[in-house]
């Protein structure tokens, strides 16, 4: 076991089946930046404290330096042997500088190491899910801005329920994403504390520093109690959480894009570069891309259940099932960040064919409310009442197969003979949203002071 860092008190060497389960190099690759960063902050301190000297501090520095080139250009042999990124960079730093490398490690343990490393790492996925989501959010705000005026029905049980406007439905997904900004904001806040100086578990006897690796690392204290330290991975779930509700969001979202883009609805055209054709239907523009959005959500979530259960029977501190942490994460920030930019390019590249949605929002009697509401405010009936009366209107116009609009007033008064004439103003859709113009409703007006407000909030920090 000459090779292996940990090898000095074993007989033989690993079973090739032990180094196929063990090995997480073939992942954890993706934190060779981060961990060079906590050893570059480790070393510096154990350098200060007089841990280790001055030239060794040196030598490890230009050592990890070069690691970090031939990284990035690709000329680092990742070996399986040595297990993990921790391995991989510490064993080419001793080829490099020799024993000062076999210093570094001093007061650290892997499983602090990988705890920074994987901190600093979602860290940045934190922040990079804020830039996503704010470009979405533009996306949205730009084409409720456009369509703040652009009549559509509104759906409860998919059914035709009361006209809105696209412009407000929009601002919907603009709330959600805002909020998942702050999930993420939230959450970021919480995790930004380091591990680093936990060592194993129980702390150090060398006189470390943990403020200072702290400092240097960006995150605002060194978390408080060693044995939390190498155990806690809710930072991890925190962003899976975040990011499953995010992808809830999203899928939603794709959802009704795909819906919208049929040809029964024909509310919005995909940007075709968003779409496939078929390989036997000559006809089809297919919403692939949308769907895929959908999909992946499952992947997200599912991530999330993985790493709660993985982590829900597990004795303190640190247990390599917890190396199981990464696959999940790595590819739910890959997945989520896909789908967020793919939703803003898709929500951008829509065409929206406002005629059509107006003509939707005119059937399946979705002004019965403005009726409604017309005899109570004109007629002072009580609402209940109101109702039965408008209900009865839908049921004449649905047996003739024409629109509340097209009943005379004469039919009107059939029914009820408080109405009069004066009640054809509000059952067309365009008075019916100009009409909603109670705070957070639908109205044109306060769409456009809404898309005006929202761009203030959300796109100006
Ligand atoms: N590759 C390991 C992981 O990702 C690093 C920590 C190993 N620690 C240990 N005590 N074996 O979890």
């Amino acid at each position: 076991g000459a090779r292996r860092l940990w090898g000095a008190h074993f007989d033989v060497d690993p079973a090739p089946l032990m180094e196929q389960i063990n090995a997480s190099i073939d992942f954890d690759k993706r934190l060779w930046a981060e961990d060079i960063e906590g050893s570059l902050a480790h070393s510096r301190m154990l350098a200060r404290q007089g841990i280790i000297s001055e030239a060794d501090k040196v030598a490890i520095h230009a050592g990890l330096g070069e690691i970090g080139e031939e990284i990035a250009r690709g000329a680092f042999s990742f070996e399986r042997a040595l297990e993990d990124i921790h391995f991989n960079i510490e064993q080419r730093l001793t080829e490099k500088v020799g024993e000062a490398g076999r210093r570094l490690h001093t007061g650290r343990s892997r499983n602090d190491q990988v705890a920074t490393d994987m901190r600093l790492w979602t860290r940045k996925a934190f922040d990079r899910a804020q830039d996503l989501l704010r470009s979405l959010q533009a996306a949205l705000l730009d084409q409720a801005a456009i369509h703040a005026g652009t009549v559509m029905p509104g759906f409860t049980h998919l059914q035709a329920a009361q006209p809105v406007t696209f412009g407000h439905h929009l601002l919907a997904y603009v709330e959600m994403f805002g909020r998942d900004r702050s999930r993420f904001a939230d959450a970021r806040r919480r995790m930004n504390q380091s591990p680093l100086g936990a060592a194993a578990l129980a702390g150090t006897s060398f006189p470390i520093d943990r403020e200072m690796t702290a400092a240097e690392l960006g995150f605002d204290a060194p978390m408080r109690n060693s044995i939390d330290a190498v155990s806690d991975r809710d930072f991890a779930l925190d962003y899976l959480a975040s990011a499953s509700i995010c992808a809830i969001h999203l899928s939603r979202l794709a959802e009704e894009l795909v819906l919208w883009s049929t040809f029964q609805f024909g509310f919005i055209k995909m940007a075709e570069a968003f779409t496939s054709g078929s390989s036997i239907m000559p006809q089809k523009r297919n919403p692939d891309a949308a769907e895929l959005v959908r999909g992946k959500a499952g992947r997200i979530i599912g991530h999330l259940q993985a790493l709660l259960v993985m982590l829900k029977g597990l004795p303190l501190t640190y247990s390599k099932d917890m190396q199981e942490d990464k696959e999940g994460v790595f590819d739910a920030v890959d997945t989520l960040e896909l789908c967020v930019s793919a939703s803003a390019a898709m929500i951008a590249g829509m065409r929206v064919d406002a005629a059509r949605m107006r003509a939707a929002a005119n059937v399946g009697y979705t002004t019965a409310t403005d009726l409604a509401d017309w005899l109570v405010r004109a007629k002072n009936v009580p609402f209940r009442e109101a109702h039965g009366v408008a209900a009865s209107a839908v049921k004449l116009a649905e047996g003739r197969g024409v629109g509340l609009e097209d009943l005379t007033v004469a039919e009107l008064q059939a029914i009820d003979a408080r109405i009069d004439a004066s009640v054809q103003q509000v059952l067309g859709v365009d008075q019916s949203v100009a009409s909603r113009v109670s705070m957070g409703g639908t109205a044109p007006e306060n769409v456009a002071k809404a898309v005006a407000a929202a761009r203030r909030l959300y796109l100006e920090e």
